[in-house]
C-alpha cells in the first residue's frame, strides 16, 4: 500500500532537497498519522521522530491542547490580514513572547518559515540605517558553515555546500569569517568586526549552535564577547535562532544561554510546536523606531507576506509557549540531555566509524568517517535507522538527532541503540 502511495507522489510532488529521480527507491516513510513522538505510516508502522520533523516539533505530534486550541479560534475566524489591520490571536500571542524573548522592549513581524524571517531580518538591518542617514551599511558579516535559509537573501548570508553553490551567481556578497569550527574564530570575527564596522548593516549569527552546517558548538562565553563588542562598534546584531530557539539548548533560547540581547532575532520552526508554518523577525524598540515617521513616508517598512500573524498558527504557537511554561520543559531538558550523552557516550563515541560527537542541549551531530564517496555513510546509516523504526536525516556524513524535548528517556535510550546498530550494520 506504502509503495502505490509512494507512486503517487513521485507522479506528482516535488520534494525539497531529493533527487526525484531516486525519492522511490530510498524508502521513503508515507506518513498518515502521528501520536506523540511516533509517526505511524500508511501500513500502521511506528517510526520514532528523532529529528523531530526536521527540528520543529517540541513536545509531540497530535498533542490534544495544541489541537484543540487550533480548533477554537478555527471557529472564529482562519485568516485575516495583518497588512494595515490585525486580530486577537496575534495580539495575544505577541504580548506572550514579549515576555520572554530577550529583545528589548521587542516588536514582532511576522512570517511564515525561518528564511523569511532570517530575509526580513536582514532587509530591516539595512533599512534601519538608511532610516537613520547613514547609507555606508550596507554589508553583513556572517561566518562560514552559516545557515540561514533558501530564499536568495538568506542563501546570501549563509554559506555554500548541499548543491547550493550553483547559486552564488545569485548570491549577493557578504564579509565571512571562520566559523566556530575553526578555533580562533572569536579573534577573527573581532578582526573582522573592527576592520569593517562602518560598512557593516549587521553581524549575523546562530548563537551558539551553527545547526545545519553539520551541529559546530562555540561557548557561550565567546559569543557573547562577539555580541558585546558588535554592539559597542554600532554593529547591530542578528540572532538566527530558527533551530536553536524554543528549548532546543535547554535555555528558551540559546541566547538566554549565552547572556545576549540581540537587536534582531529570528524565530520559526518551533514557534507553534512545529504544528503550523509561523516563523517572527523581533526587533528592539531602538530598531522599531527608526521605522516610525509620517503615514506614506519612506521610513516605512515595505514588506509583508499574505499569511503573515496568521490566527490559526498564532493560537497554536500561544498554546505551546503556555504548557512549556506550566510543565516546566525547558528545565528538564538537561535531565534528557545528560541521559542521551551518556548513552552516546557508551554506545556510539567508542565505534570505529564514528569520527566526532557534537552536542548541545537536545542538538546532536554524529560525525561518521567519510568514505570516497561523501555523504554515502550519513545516507545510509539514516536508511538502516528508519528500517529499524527511528527516523533520521543526515547532513552529509554527519547524523542529526534532534528529539522532540519530551522525549522519555527510554525512547532517547531507543534511539541511541538504533543508531549503534545502524552504524554498525555499515560494517
Ligand atoms: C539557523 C536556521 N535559520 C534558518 C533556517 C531556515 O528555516 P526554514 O527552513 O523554515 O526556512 C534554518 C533551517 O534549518 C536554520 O537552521
Amino acid at each position: 500500500m506504502s509503495s502505490d502511495w509512494v507512486l503517487r507522489d513521485q507522479k506528482r510532488v516535488w520534494h525539497g532537497f531529493t533527487q526525484m529521480s531516486t525519492f522511490a527507491e530510498l524508502a521513503p516513510i508515507m506518513v498518515e498519522r502521528a501520536e506523540g513522538p511516533y509517526l505511524i505510516d500508511v501500513n500502521g508502522k511506528r517510526y520514532l521522530d528523532a529529528i523531530s520533523s526536521l527540528w520543529v516539533t517540541t513536545i509531540g505530534h497530535n498533542n490534544g491542547e495544541i489541537n484543540d486550541a487550533i480548533a477554537t479560534q478555527l471557529s472564529k475566524v482562519a485568516h485575516s490580514t495583518l497588512l494595515g489591520n490585525s486580530n486577537t490571536a496575534i495580539v495575544e500571542l505577541s504580548e506572550a513572547l514579549a515576555e520572554i524573548v530577550p529583545v528589548n522592549d521587542p516588536h514582532f513581524l511576522y512570517a511564515s518559515d525561518g528564511a523569511a524571517a532570517v530575509e526580513q531580518a536582514l532587509k530591516i538591518a539595512f533599512q534601519y540605517w538608511t532610516n537613520l542617514g547613514n547609507f555606508q551599511k550596507t554589508k553583513f558579516l556572517t561566518l562560514s558553515h552559516a545557515y540561514h535559509g533558501d530564499t536568495v537573501g538568506s542563501l546570501s548570508l549563509g554559506d555554500g555546500g548541499f548543491g547550493t553553490d550553483i547559486f552564488n551567481p545569485l548570491r549577493f556578497n557578504s564579509i565571512k569569517t571562520p566559523g566556530y569550527n575553526v578555533d580562533n574564530w572569536l579573534y577573527r570575527a573581532i578582526l573582522e568586526l573592527e576592520a569593517n564596522y562602518n560598512v557593516l548593516a549587521a553581524l549575523v549569527i546562530e548563537p551558539l549552535v551553527q545547526g545545519a552546517s553539520g551541529m559546530y558548538i562555540a561557548m557561550p562565553e565567546q559569543v557573547k564577547e562577539l555580541v558585546k563588542v558588535a554592539q559597542s562598534l554600532g554593529v547591530t546584531v542578528i540572532a538566527d535562532e530558527v533551530a536553536t530557539g524554543f528549548g532546543r539548548t535547554g535555555k528558551m533560547f540559546a541566547s538566554d544561554l549565552c547572556g545576549i540581547n540581540p537587536d534582531i532575532m529570528c524565530l520559526g520552526k518551533g514557534l507553534t510546536g512545529g504544528y503550523l508554518p509561523m516563523s517572527v523577525t523581533v526587533v528592539s524598540n531602538r530598531i522599531y523606531d527608526a521605522f516610525l515617521g509620517p503615514d506614506r513616508s519612506e521610513k516605512t517598512f515595505y514588506h509583508g507576506h499574505s499569511f503573515s500573524g496568521n490566527p490559526l498558527c498564532a493560537a497554536a504557537a500561544k498554546k505551546h509557549l503556555e504548557i512549556l511554561q506550566r510543565d516546566s520543559i525547558i528545565e528538564k531538558v538537561k535531565e534528557r540531555q545528560h541521559h542521551l550523552s551518556v548513552e552516546l557516550d557508551k554506545k556510539i563515541k567508542c565505534l570505529p566509524l564514528v569520527k566526532d560527537i557534537r552536542q548541545a542541549g537536545l542538538m546532536v551531530g554524529i560525525e561518521i568517517k567519510s568514505s570516497d564517496d561523501p555523504g554515502h555513510r550519513g545516507r545510509v546509516v539514516c536508511m538502516n535507522a528508519v528500517q529499524n523504526g527511528v527516523l533520521l536525516r543526515p547532513l552529509g556524513d554527519v547524523i542529526v538527532l534532534m528529539p522532540h524535548l519530551n522525549f522519555s528517556k527510554a525512547n532517547l535510550t531507543k534511539t541511541v541503540d538504533v543508531l549503534e546498530r545502524s552504524i554498525n550494520q555499515l560494517l
